[in-house]
């Protein structure tokens, strides 16, 4: 391990920020990370680097991702066993890591995952960074995630295991760096005081209340929503040992900012400690009185316990969360509450919820609302519990969508729907996936996707602002593009469906909640063709129509991503384009989007897609990719397009 000495880390870290904040408002273009960690492996020893456990680490020559030399852990007993690395001294709190370390198994054919184990008073806690991704002794594989600490934590150690072997693994050429975070922006109206309807709410996990993080949701939220903390697994993880060290500081956080909270979540069939459903005899519970009644019992004394911690903090809880599933022919979700208990555990959760937190609205949350069969099979519970006497004072549509689904007739269908019932209805986790299917990923999200993202946001705040008489609030799943839970479901690849990016500056989809006529002419905006006009149009006439840009925004030993604007400066509109230049350090493009590439030795074609083949005059547009290179990594010097040479910015 070489870390960088801490003066020269802080002048870096000085230096950078300086640069960042003169660099104008164009948040797209960020600046290549700040690099606080290194393992190469090229001096001979094992840097630093410890096992888990027993096994034996050792530096290695038998194969290397860059240089000669690599670490080699042997003697694994067990998966979760593998090469760790301190990081307590390197990690600040509420700062962004990228972590990349490259692996492979020794013989094996495995999966390998990333994390970090961290510690506070003793209790470990352990987060996934990257999961479960193949690996074989054929080729080295890069894992790649980001990691933000959100706690004090005593012990932090980056790690690697696998999932299901335990024979022997290389890994080389760790980096860690992160891309210092801007001020949020102060200029822009807040979202709080646009939305004047209902209040408009973020969900947080933890590392959104420090520094610039709380800045945001203080600036533009009215409430938050705990993502995770004050789920079963995380309050009583044990039977009758509640713990609120997670949920505490959010709680703490909100009532000092005068944010209101939506407690989430009661009853669910996941993120619940495999104890809640084991019976007296050890065995998993099935549907006998006795298996019954003592899951009741746990359920009724977690929400007494739970809702009492926090009183009238908590003026909503998503009481049940998504009991519902459509291809059921009844439509109720065979989860192991329904398997024992039938919907007595929704008739035991409410009432005890109502018994507890009187001063609370309660609400039965489920997503894909919007899905008729699904909307029918919610409304008939709710209606049938409600007849009983059963206190439903809500609908929470979780509202997960993306760029292109669902249709909005299909979520105004959603809402009205439900007013018969006449119960409040909440927005309780929107976020909009730039992703339309599983098969896709970009590394950096394409403008044409956050441009319809953003067009996205607009239609569906005018419809809930429509609907105010029945919407009570509206909360979107994360505060900015930086964490999201979409980034490892459906898949791990890095998604942006959120209002603000990864370095918390407004997005287009911003402006859509905010300001729609300023979706394409905002400084967030100038990823989108009609505003990217390149500013030095004219300065260098002789170059023919066209600038280009390019940029490397990221960089490891061996492995570089770069992004290549194309402006097309001439009089004329293209119908298609090709773009070319020459690599003279010998990259190779491994992975390119935005467009169709190829390459010939050192000469590199990239064409349009099919979604972005116009090119209007004074129009721009991007494509991005990855690569490796060797010697190093010279920017190309000259660009064609459509074969006339370009301006090179
Ligand atoms: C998600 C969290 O955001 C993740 O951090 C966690 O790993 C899994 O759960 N519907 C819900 C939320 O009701 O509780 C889920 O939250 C997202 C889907």
């Amino acid at each position: 391990m070489r870390a960088l000495p801490r003066l020269a880390l802080a002048a870096l870290t000085a230096a950078a920020t300086v640069a960042v904040v003169s660099a104008t408002a164009d948040a797209a273009a960020d600046p290549s990370p700040i690099t606080v960690l290194t393992s190469d492996f090229e001096d001979g020893t094992v840097q630093g680097w410890a096992g888990r456990s027993a096994e034996t680490l050792a530096h290695s020559t038998a194969v290397a991702h860059g240089g000669t030399g690599s670490l080699l852990v042997s003697g694994r007993t067990a998966t979760w066993q593998g090469p760790s690395l301190d990081v307590l001294g390197t990690f600040e709190k509420g700062t962004a890591y990228t972590i990349s370390v490259w692996v492979r198994m020794a013989s094996d054919s495995d999966s390998a995952r990333l994390s970090v184990e961290r510690r506070t008073g003793g209790v470990a806690a352990y987060d996934q960074v990257v999961g479960n991704t193949a690996v074989t002794s054929g080729a080295w594989v890069n894992l790649t995630g980001r990691y933000t600490l959100a706690t004090d934590v005593e012990f932090l150690r980056v790690y690697v295991e696998t999932a299901s072997t335990t024979g022997s693994l290389h890994i080389d050429d760790l980096t860690v760096g992160y891309v210092p975070a801007l001020p949020v922006q102060t200029d822009i109206p807040s979202v709080k005081d646009v939305v004047t309807e209902f209040p408009v709410g973020a969900a947080i996990t933890g590392a959104e209340i420090v520094t610039e993080h709380g800045r945001l949701l203080t600036k533009h939220f009215d409430s938050v929503t705990p993502g995770n903390a004050l789920k079963w697994d995380a309050t009583e993880p044990s039977e009758n040992t509640f713990t609120y060290a997670q949920a505490d500081p959010l709680m703490a956080f909100a009532k000092a900012n005068g944010l209101a909270v939506r407690g989430h979540t009661l009853v669910w069939h996941n993120q619940t400690p495999s104890w809640v459903f084991t019976g007296a005899d050890g065995q998993p519970m099935t549907a006998t009185a006795e298996d019954k009644a003592l899951l009741l019992g746990r359920l009724e004394n977690h929400i007494r316990n739970v809702a009492a911690h926090y009183g009238t903090d908590i003026g909503v809880w998503d009481v049940a969360n998504e009991v519902i599933d459509e291809s059921r022919p009844d439509g109720l979700r065979r989860s192991n509450w329904y398997n024992v208990a039938g919907l007595d555990y929704l008739r035991t959760a409410f009432r005890v919820a109502r018994e507890v937190a009187p001063h609370a609205k309660l609400y039965i949350n489920d997503y894909n609302t919007n899905v008729p069969a699904k909307r029918d099979f919610l409304f008939t519970l709710v209606q049938q519990l409600k007849a009983e006497g059963v206190p439903i004072d809500g609908v929470g549509h979780q509202v997960h969508i993306n760029i292109n689904w669902p249709t909005l007739a299909e979520t105004e269908s959603m809402l009205t729907k439900f007013i018969p019932l006449d119960i409040d209805q909440q927005v309780t986790e929107m976020d909009v996936s730039i992703y339309t299917g599983d098969g896709e990923s970009f590394p950096t999200p394409p403008a044409d996707r956050l441009l319809k993202q953003a067009y996205v946001y607009r239609d569906m705040f005018a419809l809930f602002r429509r609907y105010s008489n029945e919407i009570t609030s509206v909360t979107l799943w994360g505060l900015a593009d930086d964490n999201t839970w979409l980034d490892t479901f459906p898949v791990t690849r890095k998604d942006a469906p959120l209002l603000f990016d990864t370095r918390l500056q407004a997005k287009p989809a911003y402006w859509g909640v905010a300001d729609p006529t300023r979706i394409e002419t905002s400084p967030s905006a100038s990823v989108s063709p009609s505003v990217s006009v390149s500013p030095s149009t004219g300065t260098n006439p002789g170059a023919g129509s066209c600038a280009v840009t390019y940029r490397v925004t990221g960089s490891w030993p061996g492995g570089f991503q770069a992004d290549v604007k194309l402006a097309n400066t001439g009089s004329a509109a293209l119908t298609s384009w090709k773009a070319s230049w020459q690599f003279t350090g010998g990259q190779q493009i491994s992975q390119l989007w935005g467009g169709t590439v190829t390459q010939s030795g050192a000469t590199v074609t990239v064409g349009n897609a099919a979604w972005n083949s116009g090119l209007p005059a004074g129009g721009s547009t991007s494509f991005g990719f990855l690569g490796s290179w060797t010697g190093g990594n010279p920017v190309p010097a000259a660009f064609t397009l459509n074969g006339t040479a370009c301006t090179v910015l």
